[in-house]
Parts: structure tokens; C-alpha cells; sequence
């Protein structure tokens, strides 16, 4: 969507994010967090060894679906106990990037009228039409039972009108079908693969370093114990102030998104030290997030994991636009403070009851996969995991 349009979505969709309402998602993520965990102790009591060696990127892929299952489309699967249900079969269909995917991204944005003309579509129509029923036939059950729940269909609901709002800014356009699923396919989109790209890098740090994992166990413990059993909230999440380092330090080693792009919107002359860049309308910048993270001039030695630079002390040295994981401006990720969180969550609970560690099968160094879109470790994120109470 451009322009008046995408301003209008982005309106509608921005209240899911606010400090409340990312509050009452804290208590889906939560579940979904705490589920996936039962199943890595379920996996180590099976195995009587001393500890689990496995794909971190399966986990966590099965984690961040189940999370925006529930968070986005209102639904409540366990992918760990049902390994091949629709919706994560579906989803990983329509996400994963193999080759003909690729092909037809391509065709999409450089030939945009030869692929409409071909019936070129990105997803497959199978998840298209999964997604789609999905979606309406949720409108339709809640409006008939009067259901209200945090998450975004309720939110699109408000934005059609079906259910009364208190944000002025919800109900600002007709909609159509179409877009309304495609805002929650999005966010399947945005949220799916980003999120599952950090949580393993972060653990595949916390591996590497392992005093920064105690610090962080300490940090992490502590909370525990003042929890004495009771559920973690989301203000304990909030206060660990350790934790946030050590997440912004692996967005900053590993941006899962490593370039971003802008259209220009008019004829520009660029001019800075002396060069002169002209860039016309219609044009595509790409602006290179890894590089610019990677520059030892904004971050001295770059390619070690230090999540100290990102201390209370010396936070405030970081440049203004050096640090970009969820861009920049009013086209930034409408999600950034959620996909924290949820990192957060799912590395509390990894912390609190395993010590990551290397497995048989760990890259060390790592080596990175170099075709497709994606940043990730040619043979996968293989890690063992040693459950505490063990050791
Ligand atoms: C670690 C996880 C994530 C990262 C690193 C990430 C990063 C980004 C980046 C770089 C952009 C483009 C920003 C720009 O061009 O300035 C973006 C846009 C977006 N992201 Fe995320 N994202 C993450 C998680 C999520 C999640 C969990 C969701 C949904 C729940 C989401 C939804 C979106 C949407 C809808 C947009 C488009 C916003 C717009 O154009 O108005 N992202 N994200």
C-alpha cells in the first residue's frame, strides 16, 4: 500500500502496539512461550543423556508461528505437539524462499505488468485461500458471539466497523475482504522468519560467550526467585535491562533484515563531503543495515558480541541511523516493540532452564548460507541443550 492508503492501515493497526494492549498480547505470547519450553524438557527427560542436541531454527520457527497464530489470527496451535497442522504446513509454504519464489519476487517487482498479465502470483493459492476463509470465518464467529480478544483481528474488526472502538483513527476507510487478510498475512510475513532469525542468533551468541550467558542467567534467576512460581508479567520482562542489551546486541551483529529499501518520491541532489549524488524520482534506494552495523567506525570491533555498547553508560554514544534493525521513519516495523518481547520471552524461559551449549554438529565458525534472502548458518543453528536442574 502507498501513500493516503498505507497511512490509513497503519492507523488502524498501530493501537495493537501501544503499551496496553501489548500488555494483554504479553499473556498469549506467554502461553506459547511456556508450551514450547514443556516440550524441550519433554525431549531431554526422553533422552536420558545429558542434553538435547537440535535445529534451534526448527524450534524457534515452530515458536514464532504458534506465537502469531494466536497473536494475529486469533487461533491456538501447538506445533510442537501437532508437528504438521494446516496453518504451520501453510505458513511455512507461503514463507519459505525456495528458488521459484524467488523467481516469481523478481517478476512481481521488476516486471510488474508481465506477471499480472501471467497470473503471477506470490503466494500460492492454496495458503491464499486458507488464509483468506481463516480470516473472515473469524470475523464471522466472533461478531455472532460477541467475542472480544487482544489481537489483530479483533483490531480489524474495529476497523470495519463490526465492533465499537475507542480510537477515533479506527474506522477511516471501507476495507475489502482482500485487505484485510493481507494485513494478517503480513504480519505472518513480517513477524515469521525475523523473529526465528533472532531468537537463534541470540542463542547462537550466548553459546559463543558464555560469560555473557551466566550474566544473563543471573539477571534471569533473579527474576525468577521474586516470582517465587507465579507466571512471569510483562513488566518483569520490561525491567530486565540485561536481557535488552544482549537482544539489541544480536540485532546489531545479525540484522535479520539486512537492507532496506525506499522509493523516491521526487528528483534529489544528494551532497556530502564533497560528492554529489542525484537520484530521480522513481528510483530505489537500498540502504545496507549489515554493513552499516559492521562499520568499525560506528561500532569498534564489530565482529565481536558485546552487548555492553549497549549499556545505560554508553548507549548514548550510538550515531543516530547506525543502529536500523527495524528501519527507520514512518515506514518502520509496527511491530518492533512486539518482536522484542517476544525474543525476550522465549530467551527468559531458554535461560532460566538450559545451558546452550555446543553441539556435535555447531559451525564454529559460523559459515553463512550465500544465495537467497535469508542470514543463516549453511547447516543450520545446531545447538545442545542442557537442562539446569541437571547439571
Ligand atoms: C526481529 C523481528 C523483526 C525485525 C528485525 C523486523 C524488521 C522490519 C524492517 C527492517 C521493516 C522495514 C522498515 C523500514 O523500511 O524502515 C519492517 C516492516 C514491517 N514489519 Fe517488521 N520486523 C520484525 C518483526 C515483525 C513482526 C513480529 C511483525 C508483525 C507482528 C512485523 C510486521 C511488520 C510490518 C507490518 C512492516 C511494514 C510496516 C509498514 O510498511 O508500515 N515485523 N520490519
Amino acid at each position: 500500500m502507498k501513500n493516503d492508503k498505507w497511512k490509513d492501515m497503519r492507523s488502524t493497526l498501530s493501537p495493537a502496539f501501544t503499551g496496553s494492549r501489548l500488555r494483554q498480547m504479553f499473556e498469549l505470547i506467554n502461553q506459547v512461550a511456556e508450551d514450547s519450553t514443556n516440550y524441550l524438557h519433554k525431549l531431554h527427560s526422553k533422552e536420558s543423556c545429558n542434553g538435547i542436541e537440535l535445529n534451534l531454527k526448527d524450534y524457534a520457527t515452530r515458536f514464532t508461528n504458534d506465537a502469531i497464530a494466536s497473536t494475529a489470527f486469533g487461533l491456538q496451535v501447538n506445533s510442537f505437539e501437532e508437528k504438521d497442522n494446516t496453518f504451520y504446513m501453510l505458513g511455512r509454504k507461503a514463507t519459505s524462499f525456495s528458488f521459484w519464489m524467488n523467481l516469481r519476487l523478481l517478476l512481481i517487482i521488476q516486471c510488474k505488468g508481465l506477471a499480472k498479465l501471467l497470473r503471477i502470483e506470490f503466494v500460492d493459492k492454496n495458503s491464499t485461500k486458507y488464509f483468506c476463509q481463516l480470516v473472515l470465518d473469524a470475523f464471522k464467529y466472533r461478531k455472532e458471539r460477541n467475542i472480544r480478544r487482544p489481537d489483530i483481528i479483533n483490531l480489524l474488526m474495529e476497523a470495519r466497523g463490526l465492533f465499537p472502538t475507542d480510537s477515533p483513527k479506527a474506522h477511516n476507510r471501507e476495507w475489502t475482504d482482500t485487505e484485510m487478510v493481507a494485513q494478517c498475512f503480513l504480519f505472518f510475513f513480517g513477524g515469521f522468519e525475523t523473529m526465528a532469525t533472532l531468537i537463534c542468533f541470540a542463542a547462537y551468541e550466548l553459546m559463543g560467550n558464555p560469560i555473557v550467558q551466566e550474566k544473563l542467567f543471573e539477571e534471569v534467576e533473579e527474576i525468577n526467585k521474586r516470582r517465587e512460581g507465579k507466571r512471569l508479567t510483562y513488566e518483569d520482562l520490561q525491567g530486565m535491562k540485561y536481557l535488552e542489551m544482549v537482544v539489541n546486541e544480536t540485532l546489531r551483529k545479525w540484522p535479520p533484515i539486512i537492507t532496506l529499501n525506499r522509493i523516491c518520491t521526487k528528483d534529489f541532489l544528494f551532497e556530502a563531503d564533497g560528492e554529489r549524488m542525484e537520484i530521480k524520482k522513481g528510483e530505489v534506494i537500498l540502504v545496507p543495515v549489515s554493513g552499516i552495523h559492521r562499520d568499525p567506525q560506528y561500532y569498534p570491533n564489530p565482529d565481536s558480541f558485546d552487548p555492553e555498547r549497549f549499556s545505560a553508560e554508553n548507549k548514548d554514544q550510538i550515531k543516530p541511523f547506525t543502529f536500523l534493525p527495524f528501519g527507520e521513519g514512518p515506514r518502520n516495523c509496527i511491530a518492533s516493540r512486539f518482536a522484542t518481547l517476544e525474543a525476550k520471552a522465549i530467551l527468559y524461559y531458554l535461560v532460566r532452564d538450559f545451558r546452550i551449549t555446543a553441539a556435535k554438529r555447531t559451525a564454529l565458525p559460523i559459515e553463512l548460507e550465500k544465495n537467497g534472502l535469508r542470514v543463516a548458518p549453511i547447516n543450520g543453528f545446531w545447538l545442545k541443550l542442557i537442562a539446569r536442574n541437571k547439571i
